[in-house]
């Protein structure tokens, strides 16, 4: 989508998506290579769920799956709660967010604040605040599901619905394209639901079948690359959560898998706030740290891109920053 900037914009809505692409030319000084990093956290919910939660909800409107007025529920890390209640709230339907308790709660006040039900689940036994595993959110789509069913609600599947899908390769993937020129080498992308991976690599390998897509996941729960779980609780939140089938992932589309550390994910967010000014979350200083990785192993002298996916202002109650 390009913004049209020389007029006042219909609604928020028109505000979301065509982030910026900025070259990470300090933080690559030294090294063989290039990484271009999208600014997702500057939408209007301070993250890239913002585009999946207009297209699902537009996409359900247009099927008639959405009746005016209806409730929507969704299960969310934050960021597509966070994006659904700024869609709902817009659209005027009521919005309940279903969330672990061990998400960060500035998310939690973010969505209240916007007008969102919040309702928080707790952790299964023995699971850290912070430290969101796929058990906990098998316990949140239970609730979810209840919830959905109580109400007689639209649930906002983001882990199936073609809406999450369609708006990275409508869009996020197309401006990939259009903003470095064409000229890009590699994609790599922390997975959660898969829907972002999925939605660029089909876009760009569309544009050019040679693109290298890469699924990122965290050290010791790296099941899409076909790895044992050693460690499925991590502090990178919004995805790596140990699920074996991601619906929205295509197998065909990814040329390998990079496995990243909690600890090389922090340091490389803490990174991009020093050195680069990019106040982000800690997926996206996973997505450098593995892009890096890729110009420093198999792909030197690659232009690699990546997602900044949401905000470090989200994380300023945990110790992602001293
Ligand atoms: C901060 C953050 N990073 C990465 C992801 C993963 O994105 P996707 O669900 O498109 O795989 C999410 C998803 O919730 C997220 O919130």
């Amino acid at each position: 989508m390009t913004r049209p900037t020389d007029r006042p914009l219909a609604s928020v809505l028109e505000a979301m998506g065509d982030t910026p692409l900025v070259e990470l030319a300090r933080l690559t000084r030294g090294l063989n290579g290039r990484v271009l990093a999208k600014l997702e956290y500057l939408n209007p919910g301070y993250s890239k769920k913002d585009r999946i939660a207009r297209q699902m909800i537009e996409e359900a409107e247009a099927a008639g799956a959405l009746r005016p007025g209806q409730t929507v529920v969704e299960l969310t890390s934050g960021n597509t709660g966070t994006g659904l209640a700024i869609v709902c709230g817009v659209k005027g339907y009521p919005f309940v967010a279903v969330m672990s308790a061990g998400n960060s709660m500035e998310r939690a006040r973010m969505m209240r604040a916007l007008g969102a039900e919040v309702v928080l689940v707790d952790q299964q036994p023995g699971s850290r605040a912070g430290q969101v595993s796929g058990e906990d959110l098998a316990l949140v789509e239970q609730a979810a599901q209840r919830i959905t069913a109580e109400r007689g609600a639209f649930r906002c599947d983001q882990f199936r619905l073609a809406g999450n899908f369609n708006a990275h390769c409508l869009h996020t993937g197309p401006e990939f394209i259009r903003q470095s020129g064409g000229a890009l080498d590699a994609f790599c992308d922390f997975a959660g639901t898969g829907g972002s991976f999925a939605g660029c690599a089909a876009a760009l390998k569309d544009h050019d079948p040679a693109i290298r897509c890469y699924v990122v996941e965290p050290e010791g729960a790296a099941v899409l690359a076909g790895q044992p779980v050693t460690q499925a609780n991590h502090r990178i939140q919004g995805g790596g959560y140990a699920m074996s089938h991601l619906p929205l992932l295509r197998p065909e589309q990814v040329d390998g898998y990079v496995q990243v550390s909690e600890a090389e994910a922090i340091a490389m967010t803490r990174r991009l706030a020093r050195e680069e000014g990019l106040f982000a979350g800690f997926s996206a200083g996973a997505n450098v740290a593995a892009a890096v990785r890729l110009l420093t192993t198999t792909m030197p002298g690659a232009t690699v891109a990546v997602l900044l996916s949401d905000s470090g202002l989200k994380y300023l109650s945990t110790d992602l920053w001293d």
